[in-house]
């Protein structure tokens, strides 16, 4: 399938036969992928078509049979030789390329705030933040100031003490795209954000992911929405079974067979 692949002037994002199977499943095998810096890019295909998968290889959740990808020129996957086990992901996202879950990881038992808060103290480790940083309370304060403008970015502040378990599905997308603001992530991974969102809510998280992408931040999103997809992306790649089998401007996806084939079609 390399006759798909489309060079891009000015990638982020670079992946190299990255392959990962489950038993006789190939559930990723992409040849090569570039992702356009600053651009919103979607990723569509059909269900088992390795969308969730190929983002898990990237931020570390899975490791590769084989291959690699490269971020900012930083290598990733299993040419790491340092770490055994793969880049943990709190690295990854330290190196600036931060994901977000299709069924969402906010844990229920905390506040809005808390989950904001949690992830910048689980990725260093509380104990070795404050031995290294003497200022941990200035950071912890940095943090909550974060926490707080994002919070009220996207329509969250009045929530913040309240226990995520009370959120709707789509303020809980916004609240997982919060969370992972507080990384300040070049590239943004969204798996699904738009599943089980109200239509009034979608357009507010499309025109959010807009802003983003205006602001310099990276997108790739998941996403089954076409509507969506035409309406926010400058790029769509198209995976079914594993394989990159199309990659084109969402104008011209309509019209392209492949994608009508393994996906539209349907
Ligand atoms: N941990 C796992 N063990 C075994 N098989 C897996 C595992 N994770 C994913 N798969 C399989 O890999 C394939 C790709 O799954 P993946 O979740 O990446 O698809 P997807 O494109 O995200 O689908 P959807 O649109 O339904 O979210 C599927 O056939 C799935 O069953
Ligand atoms: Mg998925």
């Amino acid at each position: 399938m390399d006759d798909v692949f489309v060079k891009k002037s000015d990638p982020i994002l670079e992946a190299e036969g990255l392959k990962k199977q489950y038993g006789e499943l190939v559930a990723v095998n992409v040849n090569h992928l570039e992702i356009q810096r600053g651009q919103v890019t979607a990723i569509i295909g059909p269900n088992g078509a390795g969308k969730t998968t190929f983002f898990n290889l990237l931020t570390g959740f899975t490791r590769p049979n084989q291959g690699s990808w490269v971020l900012n020129k930083k290598s990733g996957g299993q040419n790491i030789p340092t770490l055994i086990g793969g880049l943990p992901t709190y690295q990854i996202a330290r190196a600036g390329m931060v994901r977000t879950f299709q069924v969402t990881k906010t844990l229920d038992r905390m506040t809005v705030m808390e989950n904001m808060l949690l992830s910048s103290q689980k990725q260093m480790g509380e104990k070795m933040l404050r031995s290294v940083w003497p200022n941990w309370k200035t950071q912890q304060y940095l943090d909550t100031q974060k926490a707080e403008e994002l919070l009220a970015r996207y329509g969250l502040k009045e929530m913040k003490n309240n226990y995520t378990s009370t959120l709707s599905g789509g303020q809980r997308k916004l609240l997982e795209i919060s969370r992972a603001l507080m990384a300040d992530p070049e590239l943004l991974l969204l798996d699904e954000p738009l599943a089980g969102v109200n239509p009034a809510l979608i357009e507010k998280i499309l025109g959010y992911m807009r802003d983003l992408a205006n602001q310099g931040v990276t997108i790739v999103f998941v996403e089954h929405n076409m509507d969506a997809v035409v309406d926010v992306s400058d790029w769509v790649v198209c995976l079914a079974e594993g394989s990159v089998i199309a990659e084109a401007e969402p104008k011209n996806l309509i019209n392209n067979q492949a994608v009508i084939d393994a996906y539209l079609g349907r």
